[in-house]
């Protein structure tokens, strides 16, 4: 009996033992990787033991970035620029590094103003930069791709919260058209090439940043977004924020997100990763909905911060935003049960890191 258990134990020992060997010989390429959520998840990937290489154009992203991550890990992953539009340049990468293990594809435009003026340039760079990949992964033999997808792809769902089976409603804009029909390129990929496996996210509202304030969110130019506004007006960067509507069919009027720590988003695809490459998807297609479960109007995000903070924000109530949903939060059973992953940080932590991290990128103490 005894004999069984110290053979049991030896092999456990040895199976974790070969099972880390494995992680860490495991290479992930990151597209997008200097972004904001890009770079997070790198970071949760090395820390997870795997060798990282990023490929990121820096349209909207600094090489700094690629300093603050060996900053954080003590690890600096290997870094490619160029555009992924590039045919020949993506092939020329997967020729090269024959050990890629799996792909996390974040790079793409986000900015949905601009995606409206722009619609070309969003389903060009969005849809070809895929395809590309998609072409050198089955020509290549690299068999897993996590994909970076958004809510935005429900639109206003007529029932909440929103499971992954919720209806996808049509587009608002060329920006969120591009989520919805890169998932459909995925899927149909995966049907077409049963080795081929992908995984959508759906993101909710990514915000905050990581606890070192090394990496954050840095958008170009007026932020279109609510929380790197709110900290840029409260960093005296912005004169005021403005609010978009209070007269929602809300409790407090104005409009509600489910707003999830982008450490903890970033945790979910190694998590993703680790499914893939351990085989344990159901399916050769899976999406999973990330986000908290919770939904904050705008008006509970501001009041957040300043508590937490201290700090008080010059806000004004203006009209609606055209295209603005009223409300949107995730149900999370399915990413908690399958994924065995669950957002842990809290509201005000993520408010904090938020601002912490602006503080730490203007200069301020
Ligand atoms: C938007 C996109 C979503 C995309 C995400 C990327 C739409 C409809 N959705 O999400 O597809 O994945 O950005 O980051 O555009 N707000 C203000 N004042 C501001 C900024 C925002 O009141 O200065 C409000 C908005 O009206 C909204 C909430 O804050 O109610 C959140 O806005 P935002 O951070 O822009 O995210 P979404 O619009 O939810």
């Amino acid at each position: 009996m005894l004999n069984r258990n110290i053979l049991s134990i030896f092999f456990y020992t040895f199976a974790v033992h070969i099972d880390n060997l494995n992680t860490m010989a495991q290479k992930i390429l990151v597209t997008g990787g200097t972004g904001y959520i890009g770079s997070h998840t790198v970071v949760e990937l090395i820390n997870a033991g795997y060798k990282t290489v990023i490929i990121d154009d820096l349209s909207n992203s600094s090489a700094d970035v690629i300093d603050n991550i060996e900053k954080i890990t003590g690890v600096r992953p290997a870094f490619e620029k160029f555009d992924l539009t590039d045919f020949e340049r993506v092939e020329k990468f997967f020729a090269d590094n024959s050990d890629i293990a799996a792909t996390i594809h974040f790079a793409a435009s986000k900015a949905v103003g601009e995606s409206v003026e722009k619609p070309l340039l969003y389903y060009r760079n969005n849809l070809v930069s895929l395809m590309n990949l998609l072409d050198c992964h089955l020509k290549y033999d690299v068999n897993n791709i996590v994909f970076s997808s958004s809510c935005t792809v429900y639109g206003q769902p007529d029932k909440l919260p929103v499971t992954e089976t919720t209806p996808r409603k049509d587009a608002e804009s060329p920006y969120a058209n591009t989520k919805r029909v890169n998932e459909d390129i995925l899927r149909d990929s995966t049907v077409a090439n049963p080795r081929l496996k992908g995984i959508a996210l759906r993101y909710f509202n990514p915000i905050g940043a990581h606890p070192t304030a090394l990496i954050g969110e840095l958008p170009l130019g007026v932020p279109q977004n609510l929380v790197p506004f709110i900290t840029q007006t409260a960093a005296g960067l912005r004169d005021e924020l403005k609010v978009f509507g209070d007269d929602y069919d809300t409790p407090d009027g104005s409009a509600i997100r489910d707003y999830i720590n982008v450490v903890d988003l970033a945790k979910a695809h190694v998590v993703s990763i680790e499914r893939l490459l351990k085989q344990k998807n159901k399916e050769n297609f899976e999406v999973f909905n990330l986000g908290t479960g919770n939904g904050y109007s705008v008006l509970e995000i501001i009041k957040g911060f300043e508590k937490v903070t201290g700090v008080k924000l010059n806000y004004k109530i203006v009209e609606r935003r055209a295209g603005d949903i009223v409300k949107i939060w995730a149900d999370t059973t399915y990413a908690n049960e399958e994924l065995g992953w669950k957002a842990e940080k809290g509201l005000e932590e993520t408010l904090l890191s938020a601002w912490n991290w602006e503080k730490n990128v203007r200069g301020m103490k």
